[in-house]
């Protein structure tokens, strides 16, 4: 059982669960899964992303590796550091609670350290928290020049929900039937349709399509004048992605630190992602003019840049220090935790590779 949210969490989701039937109402009685990820996640005010809850670290829903403390970041640090030349900036995407740009910041010390963040509420965490450090934009810039940063956002987009049956492919979409959420199913087309049809999968098969993912990281390649993109997240490559044995997808749901697969509980309180398929990402990069860099596993790329070599730096007699760090280093590289599902994709122009990151263990061959 999930617990029960409180009375004025409920009262947001039902406002939320308005708009959503609005939205059915105006579109027949059904919507993409895309679309109702994005009402649930993005709707200003009420969106789990764009409302009021804790949703990162130990009140929320779930802890991201810059929760963990300033390791994983000041590890970061010394790839960013060797990409970045002087003069130009790091932009970082969705910044969550401000955490990884503080310690970053702290670090590196960059001449600019831009911040872009769809979610007011977020934005307006990471102003109380980094002040004048940190500069906010509204919109991507036409041209950028330095180190582009993603940690945990690709997951974060909405995604288009397919399946793949014997009597064609279907959008997986979302329809009100008798006063509740469910899923309901149409004819896949256009976009949707090729993307599936490109995918080679057993028959019945279900699983999700980041149409949105992709075209933001084409853009993102389109603008990224001189420099890298790091894309951190939890995904696999292709084949592993559309793998036989994953015939239900990646999607996802956290609420409280409880992971669950009913994305209709009460819309706009809890966390709802997708793994990213990164071949798709690297794809689009290559497609908006960036050579792909890299990609390794997380745990790859943190001792790569020397994440051990930072460790041995804390003192052991200092438990209070050391023994947070000896926790978090766990959590970032064991195999069990984030060490192997999360991965680390770069993508760049202008830079010469090989980056230390991806030194040994590169699996640019698997994309
Ligand atoms: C799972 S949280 C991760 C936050 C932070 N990076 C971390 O690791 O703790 C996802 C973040 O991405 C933001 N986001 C989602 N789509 C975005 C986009 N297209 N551009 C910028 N930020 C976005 C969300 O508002 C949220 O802050």
């Amino acid at each position: 059982m999930l617990p029960e949210p409180e009375p004025e969490a409920l009262a947001a989701s039902s406002a939320l669960l308005q708009r959503v039937r609005e939205a059915l109402a105006a579109s027949g009685n059904w919507i993409g899964f895309a679309r109702y990820m994005e009402l649930a996640l993005y709707e200003p005010g009420l969106g789990y992303y764009a409302g009021g809850a804790a949703k990162l670290g130990a009140p929320g829903d779930f802890a991201t590796a810059p929760e963990l403390g300033t390791l994983y970041a000041r590890t970061l640090a010394r790839q960013v550091a060797e990409l970045l030349e002087p003069g130009e900036a790091i932009l970082e995407f969705g910044a969550g609670s401000g955490a990884l740009a503080e310690a970053l910041i702290a670090e590196l010390s960059p001449e600019r350290y831009l911040i872009l963040e769809t979610s007011a509420e977020l934005r307006a965490r990471q102003e109380a928290r980094l002040g004048a450090r940190a500069r906010w934009l509204e919109r991507l810039p036409e041209r950028f020049r330095g180190v582009m940063l993603a940690s945990e956002v690709a997951d974060a987009m909405p995604v288009h929900a397919v399946a793949w049956r014997a009597g064609g492919v279907y959008e997986r979409g979302v329809a009100e039937v008798d006063g509740k959420l469910g899923w309901a199913e149409r004819p896949a087309a256009g976009e949707l349709l090729a993307a599936a049809r490109a995918l080679e999968v057993p028959l019945p098969y279900e699983s999700e399509i980041g149409l949105v993912a992709r075209a933001w990281m084409k853009l993102l390649a389109a603008r990224l004048e001189r420099g890298a993109l790091l894309v951190i997240d939890y995904g696999f490559p292709r084949r592993e992605y559309y793998h036989p044995q994953r015939s239900m997808g990646t999607l996802m749901c956290h609420y409280r630190h409880r992971a669950h697969g009913d994305p209709f509980f009460h819309p706009g309180l809890q966390d709802i992602t997708a793994h990213v398929d990164f071949s798709a990402l690297a794809r689009a990069a290559v497609e908006g003019g960036l050579e792909v860099l890299g990609y390794a596993s997380q745990a790859q790329f943190l001792v790569n840049c020397g994440i051990t070599e930072l460790l041995e730096q804390e003192n052991p007699d200092d438990p209070k220090r050391y023994l947070p760090a000896a926790s978090a280093a766990q959590k970032l590289l064991l195999p069990s935790e984030m060490g192997e599902l999360f991965k680390v994709l770069a993508a760049g122009r202008g830079v010469q590779a090989p980056l230390l990151g991806f030194a040994s263990g590169d699996r640019r061959h698997a994309l």
